[in-house]
C-alpha cells in the first residue's frame, strides 16, 4: 500500500480494492461500506427507518460489522447470540459478542442450546450422524425466527456477505439446483408465520468487513468454525477468489447480476414450491409435518451427554482442530 492515495481525498490509503479499481483511506473505506449497505437496503426494501431490527450475531467480523453499521445508520437494532456449544470456538465467539454489546451499551439476547434445549451442535452431529452444519443451520434458523416473533421484531438481519452469497450461488449453480436457486435472494418477506429476513452485507466482501472491524476497533472471532474446515462452501470461496484475482469484479458481478437478472425469472418457482403449512404440535412454528424439524431434532438428540468437538471431526478438519489446540496450549 506504500505511496498509494485514497481515491476520494488523496490522503494515504489503507486498503486497495481492485474491483473498484481504487484505494481508500480509513474514513472513505467506512463511507464506502455505509453506502453499499444503504444501497442494498434501499434497492431491496430491506428495512424501514422505524423497524425493530434483530441482528443475529456470531461474534465473527461480518455480523459484528453489520450490527455496528446499522446502529451507525440510526437503526434500532438489538443482538441475538446463539450458544452452539462448539467448545472453545463458541466460548470465544460469545466473549467477543458480549464485549461488543457491553462497550456500546447495546441490548444482546443470548440463547444457549444446551442450557435451554438439552443439546449442542457436536452432540447433535454425533447422534444424527450427519454433518454438524445441518443441525447447526436448522437450530439457528428456528431460534432466530422464534426470537424475532416472540420479541416483536419486524425483521431479522444476518451477516451473510458477498463472498458467502456468491459461494452458495456457485454451489447451487454447479448442481443446477433450481429449487435452491429460486430461493436465493437477499430478502425473504415475512410469510406463513416466519419473520422477514434480510442480508444487508450482500454488496460487501469479507475483506471489506475485516477492514471495517479493524478501523472501528472491533475485536472479533478470527477462527473459522472448527466443524466447517474442509467443507464445500470454503472450497467454493477459494475457487471464486482464484477467479477474482485473475479478473477483479467477477465475484460481485456473478452474484449481483444473478440477483438483478436471474432471481426475477426464478421467482415464480419459489412461490409455487411453498407447500401446505400448519402449526407444529409442540412449539407452534409453521411446518409441513405434525412436528417441526427443530422439535424432531430436539426429541432425537436432547438429553445425551455432551460429545467433545474432536469426536465428530474427521480427516483434514480433525487434524486442523487438534493442531490448533496444541498450538493454543503450547
Ligand atoms: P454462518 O452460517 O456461520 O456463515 O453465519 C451466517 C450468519 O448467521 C452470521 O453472519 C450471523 O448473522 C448468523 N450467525 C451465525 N452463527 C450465529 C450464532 N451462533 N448466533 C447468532 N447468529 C449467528
Ligand atoms: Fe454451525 Fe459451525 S457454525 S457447524
Ligand atoms: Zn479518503
Ligand atoms: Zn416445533
Amino acid at each position: 500500500m506504500s505511496g498509494s492515495k485514497c481515491r476520494v481525498c488523496k490522503e494515504p490509503a489503507i486498503i486497495d480494492l481492485p474491483r473498484h479499481n481504487a484505494n481508500f483511506c480509513a474514513e472513505h473505506l467506512l463511507q464506502l461500506c455505509r453506502r453499499q449497505v444503504e444501497k442494498a437496503i434501499k434497492d431491496h426494501d430491506m428495512l424501514a427507518p422505524d423497524d425493530r431490527v434483530l441482528v443475529a450475531v456470531s461474534g465473527g467480523k461480518d455480523s459484528l460489522a453489520v450490527w455496528d453499521i446499522l446502529v451507525d445508520l440510526g437503526y434500532h437494532a438489538d443482538g441475538l447470540y446463539v450458544g452452539l456449544g462448539i467448545g472453545e470456538y463458541s466460548d470465544t465467539s460469545y466473549e467477543h459478542t458480549q464485549a461488543f454489546a457491553a462497550e456500546r451499551g447495546l441490548s444482546l439476547q443470548v440463547i444457549d442450546l444446551r442450557a435451554e434445549y438439552g443439546y449442542d451442535v457436536p452432540t447433535a452431529a454425533k447422534v444424527t450422524r450427519r454433518v454438524p452444519c445441518s443441525a447447526c443451520g436448522l437450530s439457528k434458523r428456528h431460534l432466530f425466527d422464534r426470537a424475532a416473533l416472540d420479541g416483536g421484531y419486524d425483521v431479522v438481519v444476518t451477516g451473510h456477505n458477498l463472498d458467502d452469497e456468491a459461494a452458495v450461488l456457485f454451489g447451487n449453480t454447479l448442481r443446477w439446483d433450481v429449487e435452491y436457486l429460486s430461493r436465493q435472494y437477499p430478502v425473504l418477506p415475512a410469510r406463513h408465520g416466519f419473520p422477514k429476513k434480510v442480508k444487508p452485507l450482500m454488496r460487501l466482501t469479507e475483506r471489506e468487513m475485516a477492514a471495517w472491524c479493524i478501523v472501528r476497533g472491533i475485536d472479533y472471532q478470527v477462527e473459522e468454525c472448527p466443524m466447517a474446515i474442509g467443507n464445500k462452501h470454503l472450497a467454493y470461496k477459494d475457487a471464486l477468489n482464484a477467479i477474482e484475482r485473475q479478473s477483479p469484479g467477477s465475484k460481485a458481478s456473478f452474484y449481483l447480476e444473478f440477483v438483478d437478472k436471474m432471481a426475477p425469472i426464478l421467482a415464480d418457482r419459489s412461490q409455487a414450491a411453498t407447500g401446505d403449512l400448519h402449526r407444529c404440535a409442540i412449539c407452534g412454528s409453521p411446518t409441513t409435518g405434525d412436528e417441526c424439524a427443530f422439535c424432531r431434532l430436539r426429541e432425537r438428540v436432547g438429553g445425551h451427554d455432551p460429545v467433545p468437538v474432536e469426536l465428530v471431526l474427521h480427516g483434514k478438519a480433525r487434524r486442523a482442530y487438534l493442531a490448533g489446540r496444541q498450538g493454543a496450549e503450547g
